[in-house]
């Protein structure tokens, strides 16, 4: 592996028009901050560069929407983003964004230098202008029928109906999204960055040079690069960015995706104004950009394009982009409000960082999509963490505290179990190095997680609290052990939950940490002195948990009631054709499942005239027994019909939902069996 002196990390700037939630956590900002943590416990220079991506359509909207300007919208969410990475022990030495004076220059200078270069080439084509407004119109503010699927309402950038990209200049009946006017084809200029032309290169580099990518991020370039490379747009027709400084580019600013991965530079820029060139430019640095897989043609392919097209810059040495993270088997979605959003989550669970820090690494979406429930958070903490880390270091500091006064005891010979169990871990930290510098989190924590294990089954086949009345020598050898594990742990976990490191170290009184004594069991001196232990972890209740996931369901209710549109009502009838329909109210008298037909209940109405039966399709929704002895509203002349070899004399009422449940019509109050509905 090639040796490099330093590295930046970058990681995604997330667009600051909502909060971030554990999806953004789980796939670029955990990671990257594991792999951060590490380096320097190592003692490697690293800078980890974060910020705010301020500009942008989707921004722009919701201002307009929320009748508020695009700098209030990003003031706002750049504060709420910022504190919720501070919170979370993110460890970004700047966290900045693209509305700053410094990136405004920046990536203004760099458009200009690629423009003097002769990087760019100028096309003129037509888009779609809303005469009213006297603009041109993004894709986003232009919406119509998607010619694939016919839904009126798809966007000039893709439908989600039917979820196709398509090109506004395809929608049928094209509307402007600001004044609802339909509208007109205008001729516009914009600048291109041929990538056809950096395609030979960008082929060797990714499809030849760095093979060792994961396989994700390696198939997507593929993928791209196979399709061919057109040139892409890298100016707009907008108010809100960085403007293009070249003569008759009034109106236009810089395309969102060529301005945000330059606010890499520029937050470099403003953190380090006299050496920040080391970080970009020298071959000896390693950059690495921490994305989710939805950036992977623009940090893979755009911005290298750009990297190179200037000419100065290093390139990234690896895109270790995650997949998505979908929340109780759904898509996470800020429109939605389908996310556990970072700020509420740490109203909810005080303290408890670690935890979702935890659960989200050790259920990465590194290769694939994963799922996160809220009973999985509920069992790696209660059966991971409380169980086999709090419960192992709890143990060890409370004997110790007991029988030694809570000063770290003698060791002893290691016997043959002891020598066994130090097998078991002495390679710890080549393991760890290994799948940490691969970017394998997951199985990295698996190998810190496996410390504690070993810990716990050791102190458990041991039983120090057995022999204390017989070996105080070997039980001081036990605990000198199981001590030396503990700092282990300490070390090994720092990446990954810093809050619960930082106790143990404080516990553990150690005041350095060094990476190199990961694997060693003479880490504490004898009589080093130790503190009172914290609790480092608890137990999450069950009606916690329910708690969380009813707040889910509510979310889904609310967007059901949002999304409803009641179905159209059908042709006009007469009133005569109103009174051909006999409807009725009945009692049910008996109420049974039909054998051998999933959906079907069979009922015995009291119609008032002797009774009738009646099979009807409920059975997915009601029990029998939840409708027995209840009023119904039924068809009383409809023809009868045979299911299943029942004859049903008639039709039961229910009102159906936007999802398909049903729910079964009853009178307000009660009234006589056979009583007609009017
Ligand atoms: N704002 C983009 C997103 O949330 C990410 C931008 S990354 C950068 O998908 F490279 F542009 F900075
Ligand atoms: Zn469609």
């Amino acid at each position: 592996m090639k040796h490099f002196k330093r590295t930046t990390i970058t990681t995604a700037l997330p667009y600051a028009n909502g909060p971030v939630h554990i999806g953004h956590l789980a796939g670029v900002y955990v990671p990257a901050d594991i792999y951060a943590r590490y380096l320097r416990l190592k003692g490697e220079e690293v800078i980890m560069i974060g910020g705010s991506d301020e500009h942008g359509v989707p921004i722009t909207i919701k201002a307009k929407n929320e009748g508020i300007t695009p700098q209030d919208v990003v003031d706002r969410y750049h504060a709420i983003i910022k504190k919720s990475f501070e919170d979370f022990g993110i460890t970004f030495d700047i966290y900045s964004r693209t509305t700053s004076e410094t990136h405004r220059k920046t990536a203004s200078e760099y458009f200009k230098k690629l423009y003097e270069k002769g990087e760019f080439i100028e096309k003129t084509s037509e888009q779609y202008y809303d005469q009213e407004a006297q603009q041109f119109l993004a894709d986003r503010y232009i919406t119509g029928t998607c010619p694939h699927c016919k839904n009126e309402h798809a966007y000039g950038d893709q439908c989600e109906a039917c979820g196709t990209s398509i090109s506004p200049l395809d929608l049928i009946n094209p509307k402007s999204a600001l004044t609802g006017s339909t509208p007109v084809l205008k001729e516009t200029k914009h600048w291109y960055l041929p990538l056809d032309k950096h395609e030979a290169w960008l082929r060797e580099w990714i499809l030849n040079d760095h093979k060792e990518w994961k396989p994700n991020v390696y198939g997507q370039c593929k993928s791209w690069i196979d399709l061919g490379l057109q040139p892409r747009a890298v100016t707009r027709d907008l108010d809100w960015g960085v403007a293009v400084p070249v003569p008759g580019a009034e109106g236009k600013v810089l395309y969102v995706w060529f301005d945000a991965p330059i606010g890499y530079i520029s937050n470099t820029i403003e953190l380090l104004p006299d050496t920040w060139e080391t970080w970009w430019k020298d071959p000896e640095t390693r950059l690495v950009h921490f994305i989710g897989k939805d950036n992977i043609v623009f940090h893979c392919i755009m911005f290298p394009a750009m990297l190179k097209a200037d000419g100065s810059y290093i390139l990234p040495e690896n895109v270790p982009a995650n997949e998505f993270l979908n929340l109780e088997g759904d898509k996470i979605s800020t429109s939605k409000n389908w996310a556990v959003w970072l700020h509420e989550y740490l109203q909810d669970f005080p303290g408890k960082q670690d935890v979702l820090r935890y659960v989200l690494t050790a259920n990465a979406p590194e290769t694939k999509d994963n799922d996160f429930t809220w009973k999985d958070f509920q069992a790696r903490n209660n059966n991971e963490l409380v169980a086999i880390f709090g419960n192992f270091v709890n143990r060890a500091l409370v004997l110790t505290h007991k029988y030694f006064a809570g000063k770290v005891p003698a060791a002893g010979e290691l016997t043959d179990y002891d020598r066994e169990t130090l097998q078991e871990f002495v390679n710890v930290k080549g393991e760890m190095e290994k799948l940490l510098e691969n970017y394998r989190f997951r199985d990295a924590l698996k190998e810190a997680m496996n410390l504690a294990r070993i810990g716990n089954k050791y102190l458990a086949d041991t039983e120090p609290w057995k022999l204390a009345k017989t070996d105080m020598a070997r039980v001081a050898a036990i605990m000198n052990f199981s001590l030396q594990i503990t700092a282990n742990l300490a070390i090994a976990f720092e990446p990954f939950l810093p809050f619960t490191s930082a106790k143990l170290r404080k516990t553990l009184t150690m005041p350095s940490f060094n990476w190199s004594d990961l694997g060693s069991i003479a880490i504490l001196p004898n009589e080093h002195p130790l503190q009172q232990p914290e609790l480092l972890f608890e137990k999450i209740e069950d009606d916690v948990v329910a708690a969380q996931v009813q707040k889910l369901l509510d979310t889904k209710k609310a967007n059901e009631l949002n999304n409803y549109k009641a179905p159209a009502v059908r042709e006009t009838i007469t009133f005569d054709d109103f009174t051909k329909l006999d409807i009725r109210v009945g009692t049910v008298k008996s109420c049974q499942k039909v054998p051998k037909a999933d959906k079907l209940l069979e009922f015995t109405i009291d119609d008032g005239l002797g009774g009738r039966t009646i099979v009807s399709g409920i059975a997915a929704h009601y029990k029998p027994e939840d409708l027995l002895g209840k009023q119904v509203c039924f068809i009383a002349n409809l023809a009868p019909r045979t299911l299943k070899g029942i004859t049903s004399e008639g039709m039961i009422l229910s009102a159906e939902n936007a999802d398909g449940r049903l729910a079964v019509i009853t009178p307000l109050s009660e009234v006589l069996p056979g009583s007609e509905v009017k």
